[in-house]
C-alpha cells in the first residue's frame, strides 16, 4: 500500500504555508493554495470577497477550496489558509483523509512575535488590517488547539529559513511513507 499523497501545510498567516509549499512542489507534485483557488474560482480577490460578501462568505467558500484540494487525485502539496481549520467540516474532512490514509497534515507553528515581524499586510490578509500583531496574538489563542488537532507532525519555524523548514517537513513526511516523500528542500 503506497502512503499518503497530499501533503497538507496549516499554521497562522505567516507561517510560511505558502513558500514551503512551492519549494516541496515539484514536478509530479501539484502545488495548491486555498486562498488561489478561491481567487481563481470567483475571479475576485480575497480581500474583495471579505469586503462585499463577508466572512462568512469567504469561509464557505475556503470549505469547498479544501475539500477540492482533498479529493485532488495525484501528489499534491497543499498550502490551507490560516483560518481553514475554524471550519468543523474541514476539520472532519482531514480527519477522513488521515484515517483513509491520503493526507498527511504539518503545523507549521510559529511565535507571534515572529509572525507579526514577519506577516506582510498583503491584499489577501484583510483581518490584520489595523493592530496586526494584536490580531495574531488573538487568532494564535483561538486557533491553536485546532492546529494542534488537526496535525500528524508539528515543524517550528522560528529563526529557520524557508528552505530548512521545506527540508524538515520533506524529511517527517518521508519518514510517515508519503508517496512522494524523497527528502526536497
Ligand atoms: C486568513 C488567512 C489568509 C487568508 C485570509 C484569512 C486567516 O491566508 O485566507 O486573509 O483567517 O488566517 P494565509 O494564511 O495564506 O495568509
Amino acid at each position: 500500500m503506497s502512503g499518503p499523497g497530499i501533503l497538507v501545510l496549516v499554521g497562522m498567516m505567516g507561517s510560511g504555508k505558502t513558500a514551503v509549499a512551492k519549494r516541496l512542489a515539484t514536478h509530479g507534485v501539484a502545488l495548491l493554495d486555498t486562498d488561489q483557488l478561491i481567487e481563481e474560482a470567483g475571479g475576485r480577490t480575497v480581500r474583495a470577497i471579505f469586503e462585499e460578501d463577508g466572512e462568512p462568505v469567504f469561509r464557505a467558500l475556503e470549505e469547498e477550496a479544501m475539500a477540492r484540494c482533498l479529493a485532488h487525485p495525484g501528489h499534491a502539496v497543499v498550502a490551507a489558509a490560516g483560518g481553514a481549520v475554524t471550519s468543523l467540516r474541514t476539520r472532519e474532512a482531514l480527519a477522513a483523509s488521515r484515517r483513509e490514509g491520503t493526507a498527511y497534515v504539518v503545523w507549521l507553528r510559529t511565535g507571534t512575535g515572529e509572525l507579526a515581524r514577519r506577516v506582510d499586510k498583503s491584499v489577501h490578509r484583510p483581518l490584520l488590517d489595523g493592530n496586526a500583531r494584536n490580531t495574531l496574538e488573538r487568532l494564535d489563542v483561538e486557533r491553536r488547539n485546532l492546529y494542534a488537532e488537526v496535525a500528524d507532525a508539528v515543524v517550528d519555524t522560528d529563526g529557520r529559513s524557508v528552505a530548512e523548514v521545506a527540508q524538515l517537513v520533506g524529511e517527517t513526511f518521508a519518514a510517515a511513507g508519503g508517496s512522494w516523500g524523497s527528502v526536497r528542500g
